[in-house]
């Protein structure tokens, strides 16, 4: 691995944890809160696995064939088995078998929103050029930066409340996918800094949709957020409006007003009002 791409990692891990700031109080207070009751707790295990296995079945779908090299088997099982681990915890905190129904996780539309509108984003970035693995290794660089970031969150909340679910190997094995999905790309060139960037805003805004919908169904987003009046505004988190959101121009990649997921700035957050 060269350096420019070491270097790259670091400052695209700081660039994540500055745009995510004003997001990780609000994480942190829906880790307290889901922490503290075990049923609760359960279903975001079990919400935590959903997720872990439509990464893996996108893995599944979009690498097969005769091309298919270790690496990506060795990606494919490790998401399977993080999918294995929290279902398995999930079912532990809940004392009983639990399904990926709806009413046994939380804001599965928006979980499923989420990896849909993330993937339609990546694909258009790449419409017309490279095969399905370009697309396969930013999709999955973008969601590893999400990952590690909210496991590491995650992990320290389960510590302060001496929880004894233990994060360390699942985090190590996220990092390790970062790495080596940097790695790939920069050995084939494939590296693009200025669509990983964009794809990192859009994919900030996506995660806030998700949060804000789990704060609501844990009933966290009235608790924390209602004003004066009772009311909560339906959009609590600011969205992300950065630069390469605003001015980003690249090839295939549709402008900032077209990119699903894409901020509205805070005159949009401003305007949603009691729903
Ligand atoms: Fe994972
Ligand atoms: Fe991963």
């Amino acid at each position: 691995m060269t350096v420019e791409i070491e270097d790259y990692l670091v400052q695209m891990r700081t660039r994540f944890s500055s745009e995510n700031a004003a997001l990780e109080g609000p994480t942190n207070a829906l880790l307290n809160g889901v922490i503290a009751n075990p049923e609760s707790h359960a279903r975001f295990l079990n919400t935590l696995s959903a997720l872990e296995q439509m990464g893996g079945h996108r893995i599944m779908v979009s690498q097969h064939g005769r091309a298919l090299d270790l690496a990506t088997l060795k990606h494919l099982s490790e998401e399977t088995r993080h999918a294995f681990f929290f279902k398995r915890q999930a079912e532990r905190q809940m004392g009983r078998p639990l399904t990926y129904e709806s009413h046994e996780m939380f804001a599965p539309n928006s979980a499923y929103q989420y990896f849909k509108r993330l993937e339609a984003n990546v694909k258009r970035c790449f419409e017309g050029r490279g095969g399905a693995r370009a697309p396969y290794l930013t999709m999955s660089m973008i969601v590893e930066f999400r990952a590690t970031w909210a496991y590491q969150l995650y992990q320290s909340q389960l510590a302060r409340a001496s929880v004894a679910i233990s994060l360390t190997s699942l985090i190590a094995e996220e990092k390790g996918h970062l790495l080596d999905m940097a790695r790939r790309m920069d050995r084939t060139g494939e590296v693009n800094y200025r669509v990983l960037a964009r794809l990192s805003s859009v994919e900030t805004n996506l995660y806030r949709r998700f949060l804000q919908q789990m704060l609501a169904e844990t009933g966290l987003r009235q608790k924390l957020f209602a004003g004066a009046d009772g009311c909560t505004p339906k959009n609590v988190l600011p969205s992300v409006a950065t630069k390469e959101l605003r001015s980003f121009s690249l090839n295939k990649c549709p402008a900032s007003g077209e990119m699903e997921g894409g901020g509205h700035g805070q005159a949009a957050f401003n305007s949603q009002k009691c729903d």
